[in-house]
């Protein structure tokens, strides 16, 4: 299978959470700049995440309007919208996030103009993926119900010539990749560790887990260490 080499790239804290009180402040702003800086770094052609982590980063909480295609064909298989330098490519199987836009608008250049495709499955509402095409939103159907991690992978090289993509959260989806699909992994940890019940690095079981022959830590300038695991 033709896939694209995958960097799951995080911020957690030592007891491996990627949600919590350390991610708000004066040091978490900072680690979070070493974070977006190593993102920057990688230059990958795509970045993924969850619903959820789109909603709070890049959506807000917008609301799909769909009502104008209760009714709308859609023409079957995958819709393509165009090739372009740089994809943020959603998990939305449900059809919930709402965009004004097929391309981000935001401030950091490591994710700003990334063209929108969405992964959605047979069973996505067809009125979401005609509201999709209305607004030249690239989507690719992987799987009946459930997200399938290696269709998601084969459509993004084979339909997007995409080569290297960043997977970045949240823990439900960076899980979803466990079943060998993580080709490498960087962690900025942080060096705080609050034992409360923020969201695991990996909030799942799906396949084998992740073991690798090579292990670089860094220091970073806030008082973070950068662990990239390779082979
Ligand atoms: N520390 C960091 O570096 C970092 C990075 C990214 C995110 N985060 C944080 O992580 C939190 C979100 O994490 P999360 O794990 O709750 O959510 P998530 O992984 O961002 O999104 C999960 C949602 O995506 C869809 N999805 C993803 N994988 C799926 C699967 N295998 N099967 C079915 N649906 C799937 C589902 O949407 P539906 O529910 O609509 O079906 C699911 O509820 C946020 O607070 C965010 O700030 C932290």
């Amino acid at each position: 299978m033709n896939k694209p080499y995958v960097i799951l790239h995080m911020v957690t804290t030592l007891d491996g959470k990627i949600t919590g009180d350390f991610l708000s402040g004066k040091t978490a702003e900072l680690l979070s700049e070493d974070y977006y800086h190593l993102h920057r770094w990688y230059n990958a052609d795509a970045y993924l995440c969850g619903r959820v982590t789109f909603e709070g980063s890049f959506t807000f909480g917008r609301k799909p309007d769909t009502d104008e295609f209760k009714n709308a064909a859609v023409e079957p298989g995958d819709y393509v919208f165009g090739k372009f330098s740089k994809y943020a490519v959603a998990i939305d199987t449900h059809g919930r996030l709402g965009w004004d836009d097929n391309f981000i608008h935001d401030d950091d250049p490591g994710y700003d103009n990334a063209h929108i495709i969405e992964v959605v499955t047979e069973s996505t509402p067809k009125e979401y993926l005609a509201y999709l095409r209305s607004l030249n939103i690239s989507y690719i159907i992987c799987g009946e119900n459930a997200p399938d991690p290696h269709v998601i992978c084969e459509k993004l090289s084979k339909l997007f010539d995409i080569e290297k993509l960043m997977l970045e959260g949240g823990g439900i989806t960076d899980s979803l990749f466990l079943d060998g699909l993580i080709d490498e992994v960087s962690l900025v940890v942080a060096p705080v560790a609050d034992g409360g019940d923020g969201i695991p690095l990996f909030n799942n079981k799906n396949g084998g887990g992740l073991r690798f022959k090579n292990a670089e830590p860094k220091p970073l300038p806030h008082g973070g260490i950068w662990l990239r695991y390779s082979n």
